[in-house]
Formats: structure tokens, C-alpha cells, sequence
């Protein structure tokens, strides 16, 4: 009985691969006759093209593999990325995509998807973290394993000190930061830095949303009501957000945002191949001005 469902599934599971290969070639043959157009469309106006990439990319959805791990200000719409990576006309399978000002790695992880291999750059350590994670391969049986012990030592462990945070009570309420300090010293008892890193992503998307900041702006701004008139939409919804923030279970809401990270992981197109790698090779674009010959051979530019 369980060789038939494992033949069956087996058989499920080449189906689907051959489906979304079938699917990636279409794409590939319907991007190249649109380069190639635009290409000689250029060489007659000698004008920049318009594009919307919303409206040229349809059918991927923005939660694509692990695109949505964690939030970043400017992120680059991934339809971009894509588009230019799935056709042979600019690069081909096994070819270097460099993108020096990488972020959280919209590029590299679309890169590596479309069996190019990826290098970045980042100057701010956290997106070099979120390009790491989500480009990584994890065993999802690990990931359960360590986050069965994170749930499990939150519940028994009482921490009394709290990590040394710049206006830490400004940007939390009591019951806010005593939730995020008990996680925290649960993610950090992880032994492999590989799972640390992943559940710590998971704790850095977790806090800013928990924060007193407003989500609404980039920089860090404390969130307010009494700015706005009485009747204004924002004076109603930000009082609302600040009165949840007292009773809020921070703890839910971190096992929410793993939960749905491991199901990012999970997803058939998130099995990356062990071939193609993501690589952060400098902190500082500049550093990229005196290429390392090897490193970029063949190098594609966009
Ligand atoms: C618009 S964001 C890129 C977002 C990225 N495309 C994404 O999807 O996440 C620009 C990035 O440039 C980085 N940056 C600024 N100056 C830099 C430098 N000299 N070297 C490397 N990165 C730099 C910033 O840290 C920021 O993450």
C-alpha cells in the first residue's frame, strides 16, 4: 500500500516539474520575441521605451517563492527581475547575474530560480541577512525541529534582563518588549547559524510590526493619532492600532510569521537547485569597481 502512494507520488511530483517546465520555456520563447522587438522597435525611434512590467509579467504571483519573507522600503518589484532573467536573448542557463545594490536579494533569489548563478552586494547587514536566508535551501524537518524548541523554551524560561536597545521603551510597550525578550533568548539558543538566521529573519519581520513605529513610512517615526483632526480615517485607525499594541500576544503573532516563512519554504518553485548559488560577495558597491576577473567572467548587466 505505501510503495503505491509512494509511486504515486513520485509520479505527482514528475508531473509538476514537467508542467512548470513546459511553462518556463513558453515564458522564455514569449520574452525573447518581446526583447527582440523592443530591441529593434529602439534601433528605429532611438527613444527610451515605457513598460509596465505589471502589465508585461502576469500570471506570477507576488508571493513567490521566498520573495515575501520579510518587508524592506524600496524593494524592487520582482516582476522585473523576472522578465529579464527568464529569456536567452540577455543571459542563458549556468551565467553570472551580478546586482550591486541587492537589498533583500529580489534579483538573486529570481536569478538563481531561473538557473543563473547570483552575486550581490549590500551595505546594510540586514538585507544581506535576508538575501542569505532567502536564497538558502533548509531542511524543513530542522526548521520544525528547532521551532518545536523555540515554542517549547518560550513557554518555560523567565528572563529578567533585556538586551541593550537604543530608546528601547520608546519604541515598545511593557508587555511588547517582556514578549520579544523572552523569543529572542529562545531563537538564540539555536546551535546552527544557518536555522539561527532563518528564525531570526523571522523575529526581525515580527518586531518592527509590533513596535510603536508607523508601519506607513520608511524611517522610523513613532506612531500617533493626535496629529490628525477629529474624523480623519488615520486618527481612528492608528488609536485603534496603539490600544491593540497593549494586549497584543507578540508571541502568536512570531509562531504566525515562522509558520508562514515555512510554508514560503514548502512551496514546489522554492526547491532550489544545488547548482545555482547566491553569493554576497562585498558590503560596498564601490569595491566592485576593480572586478575580480573570475568572479565576474561573463557577468550580465542591468
Ligand atoms: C532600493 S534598495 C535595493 C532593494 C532591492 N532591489 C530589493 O529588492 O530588496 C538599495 C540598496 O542599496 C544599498 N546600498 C546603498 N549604498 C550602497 C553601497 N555603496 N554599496 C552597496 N549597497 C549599497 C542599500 O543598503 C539598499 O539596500
Amino acid at each position: 500500500m505505501f510503495r503505491w502512494l509512494f509511486i504515486y507520488f513520485l509520479f505527482y511530483k514528475t508531473l509538476i516539474i514537467k508542467k512548470l517546465q513546459l511553462t518556463n520555456l513558453k515564458k522564455s520563447i514569449e520574452y525573447n520575441n518581446i526583447i527582440n522587438k523592443f530591441i529593434d522597435e529602439y534601433a528605429i525611434s532611438d527613444e527610451p521605451k515605457e513598460v509596465s512590467f505589471r502589465k508585461l509579467v502576469t500570471g506570477v504571483k507576488t508571493d513567490r517563492a521566498t520573495h515575501l519573507i520579510h518587508s524592506y522600503p524600496a524593494k524592487l518589484l520582482m516582476n522585473i527581475p523576472y522578465f529579464f532573467l527568464n529569456n536567452t536573448v540577455l543571459s542563458k542557463e549556468g551565467d553570472n547575474v551580478l546586482d550591486p545594490f541587492c537589498g533583500t536579494g529580489t534579483v538573486l533569489l529570481e536569478a538563481i530560480l531561473a538557473k543563473r548563478n547570483a552575486y550581490g552586494a549590500d551595505a546594510n547587514p540586514l538585507a544581506r541577512m535576508i538575501t542569505n536566508v532567502k536564497t538558502t535551501n533548509y531542511s524543513l524537518k530542522k526548521i520544525e525541529f528547532y521551532f518545536d524548541c523555540i515554542k517549547e523554551k518560550i513557554i518555560n524560561e523567565e528572563i529578567g534582563s533585556y538586551p541593550d536597545v537604543v530608546n528601547i521603551d520608546y519604541w515598545f510597550l511593557p508587555n511588547v518588549k517582556k514578549q520579544l525578550n523572552q523569543i529572542l533568548y529562545s531563537i538564540k539558543s539555536i546551535d546552527s547559524p544557518k536555522y539561527l538566521n532563518f528564525f531570526m529573519i523571522c523575529f526581525s519581520n515580527c518586531v518592527k510590526k509590533v513596535s510603536l513605529a508607523d508601519n506607513r513610512v520608511s524611517v522610523p517615526v513613532r506612531l500617533r493619532y493626535d496629529q490628525y483632526p477629529i474624523g480623519h480615517p488615520l486618527r481612528e485607525k492608528n488609536k485603534e492600532k496603539l490600544k491593540s499594541l497593549k494586549s497584543l500576544d507578540v508571541i502568536d503573532k512570531f509562531n504566525t510569521i515562522v509558520r508562514d516563512n515555512i510554508n514560503r519554504f514548502k512551496k514546489e518553485e522554492t526547491n532550489f537547485s544545488s547548482k545555482y548559488k547566491a553569493n554576497i560577495v562585498s558590503t560596498n558597491a564601490k569595491n566592485l569597481i576593480k572586478p575580480n576577473k573570475d568572479l565576474l567572467k561573463g557577468i550580465t548587466r542591468f
